[in-house]
């Protein structure tokens, strides 16, 4: 079974520095993802994304457990893998002082791609009418797809993206958004990492949320969403006081299960329902029974933040080596 994964890793250990300083990054991350698929690895800061990334494009070496990219052993076989992968990173590794032409052909002397890959990037990325200018003219976007053209030089089996549009505006994103899809069509692996939920939705056909340095949950979006539910909020009047903003949490405490968040100043109790059957409706109604005197009352898509307070139960990381 291992070859149809393209990437499969077991109990991915790493940890940072040593003693009372110590960082454990990654806490036995498990991961498969089968060949020609989209996998969005979505967490948090300091989740260990890109530490994950490191490990699996065999930048870092890990402390313990094992993973195999394209078919190859990470630790015995780093060579085979690197030549079968394609890595962007968080932080653009694109040199501004030369022009994005140049950038690409420099790519392709040192990895051996045949002449004419780079200009066939450039017209793919958009990228041709500034292929002659100094990369550092480049805004975000640009960077961004130069990067992305650079990591595609050699055509990779898997191709790693770390957070590859943070910070990109609307326009931007969707340009690397379709350069993924158009990838995936083409049958590679892409592994990418992001902290928005809509990222991950869009792209992947695998989600898995990493937490304090474990694969927390995996499925597909759907999957994923379905489990989520959403976000309930309810607005008391601005007259009442505090005991229909009370009876209002206890109406969500009953319907979400959660603790709700209750803001008096925002006159706000809102929770995080994991229930798909809960309509805005049905909440209206049990909110009148109950009495509260209702300002507004909404039922949204719930955020990264509140899916991993609920989705996660990893007690909050002490740092210190376990
Ligand atoms: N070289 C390093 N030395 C010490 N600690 C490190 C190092 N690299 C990562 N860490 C720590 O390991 C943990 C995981 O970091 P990592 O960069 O993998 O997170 P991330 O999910 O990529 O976060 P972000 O969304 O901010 O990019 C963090 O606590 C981080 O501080
Ligand atoms: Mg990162």
């Amino acid at each position: 079974m291992t070859s149809t994964y393209a990437v499969l890793s077991e109990g991915l250990e790493k940890r940072f520095g040593s003693g009372d300083k110590a960082v454990h990054a990654l806490r036995g991350f498990d991961l498969a993802v089968p060949e020609g698929t989209v996998c969005g690895l979505l967490g948090q800061n300091g989740a260990g994304k890109t530490t994950a990334v490191r490990l699996l494009t065999t930048l870092l070496k890990p402390d313990g457990g094992t993973a195999r990219v394209a078919g190859h052993d990470v630790a015995t076989q780093p060579q085979a893998v690197r030549r079968n992968i394609g890595v962007t990173g968080q932080y653009a590794s694109v040199d501004g002082d030369l022009t994005g032409r140049e950038n690409l052909h420099l790519f392709g002397r040192l990895l051996r791609a045949p002449r004419g890959r780079a200009d066939e990037l450039l017209e793919r990325f958009d990228l041709t009418g500034a292929a002659d200018r100094p990369a550092r003219t480049y805004s975000g976007g640009m960077r961004r797809r130069l990067d992305l053209a650079s990591s595609l030089i050699t055509r990779p089996a898997v191709l790693f993206l770390d957070e590859p549009t943070t910070g990109l505006d609307p326009h931007s994103r969707n340009g690397i958004w379709e350069a993924v899809r158009e990838l995936a069509r083409e049958g590679s692996t892409v592994l990418l990492t992001t902290q928005y939920l809509e990222e991950a939705d869009r792209l992947a056909d695998d989600v898995v949320l990493i937490d304090h340095g474990r694969a927390a949950h995996h499925g597909t979006p759907a999957e994923l969403k379905a489990q989520i539910g959403s976000y309930a909020e309810v607005v008391v009047t601005e007259d009442a006081g505090e005991r229909a903003l009370h009876a209002a949490a206890m109406v969500l405490d009953r319907l979400t299960g959660a603790r709700p968040d209750v803001d008096p100043e925002r006159r706000t109790a809102g929770a995080v329902c994991l229930d798909p059957q809960l309509t805005l409706p049905r909440l209206v109604r049990e909110l009148d029974a109950s009495g509260v005197p209702l300002a507004d009352a909404s039922l949204r898509p719930p955020t990264l933040d509140e899916v991993f307070l609920r989705l996660t139960v990893t007690p909050s990381p002490t740092e210190a080596a376990a």
